[in-house]
């Protein structure tokens, strides 16, 4: 079982929660398969993967509750303890930290008053290092909930924590804004959309260069037999 950190007191999980968990089991052939978005589920509920969480999960899916904590133990996204309303991201991975990863995580640490993985006194704000976002074009990026803030300074990540702080959370560089709350991102990873998955900018230029250069020059993937005709068709592939 995962040690409660904080020692604050366990709730039981909601009958509408696992309720839900069921809707989740119901959308794969294989029930166990919905383990990952449950355990989103329950850090909508609680902020965190808290133990009566993994037995609930585990109880619903017939497994046991030390199979539960080895994927919530594994995945980074899967927190042990409460996290803030806004999880913020700092990208110390190799690009963004000669880029100014390194210099905005340890500014952000002193302008907060917080270490790694620690949560500002008034519950809005856990700052953590994290690994390699796959936007390496904008370094250094932050994530808020797992949406981007390209192309950051220690000013721009200085301002966005204290608007976050202040009750005016900004739009994300790609994606819906503002950003929503961390409990609110767990319900959409959970598989109940919020109805905004197509709001806001998309992929921005930087990681479209290859694409733009490659229709220019008129490239296509080459055909090695494994895709379908449909693929081929959809991708503009002649059969
Ligand atoms: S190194 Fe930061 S997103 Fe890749």
């Amino acid at each position: 079982m995962i040690e409660e950190v904080t020692g604050a007191s366990e709730r039981s999980i909601g009958p509408d929660t696992i309720a839900e968990m069921r809707t989740i089991m119901a959308r794969y052939p294989q029930p166990r398969s919905a383990l990952l978005p449950m355990l989103h589920l329950v850090q909508a509920e609680f902020g965190y993967v808290t133990p009566a969480g993994i037995e609930a999960c585990a109880a619903e899916l017939g497994i046991t509750t030390a199979e539960v904590a080895a994927v919530a133990t594994f995945y980074t996204m899967y927190k042990r303890r409460p996290i803030g309303d806004y999880h913020v991201g700092v990208c110390t991975n190799t690009l963004c930290a000669i880029m100014g990863g390194d210099a905005i995580f340890a500014a952000l640490q002193e302008h907060l008053g917080i270490g790694n993985d620690e949560t500002t006194a008034d519950g809005l704000v856990t700052l953590e290092h994290i690994e390699c976002n796959a936007a390496c074009d904008y370094a250094p990026v932050l994530m808020v909930n797992w949406e981007f803030f390209d192309d950051q300074t220690v000013q721009s990540a200085r301002d966005l924590v204290d608007r976050l702080r202040a009750g005016d959370p900004p739009d994300p560089t790609r994606g819906a804004g503002p950003v929503c709350t961390w409990r609110e991102t767990a319900r959409v990873l959970a598989g109940f959309p919020d109805g905004r998955a197509h709001e806001g900018p998309s992929a921005g230029p930087a990681s479209l260069v290859g694409l733009r250069r490659a229709r220019e020059r008129g490239d296509e993937a080459p055909d090695d037999g494994r895709r379908t005709s449909g693929q081929h068709a959809q991708n503009g592939g002649s059969s």
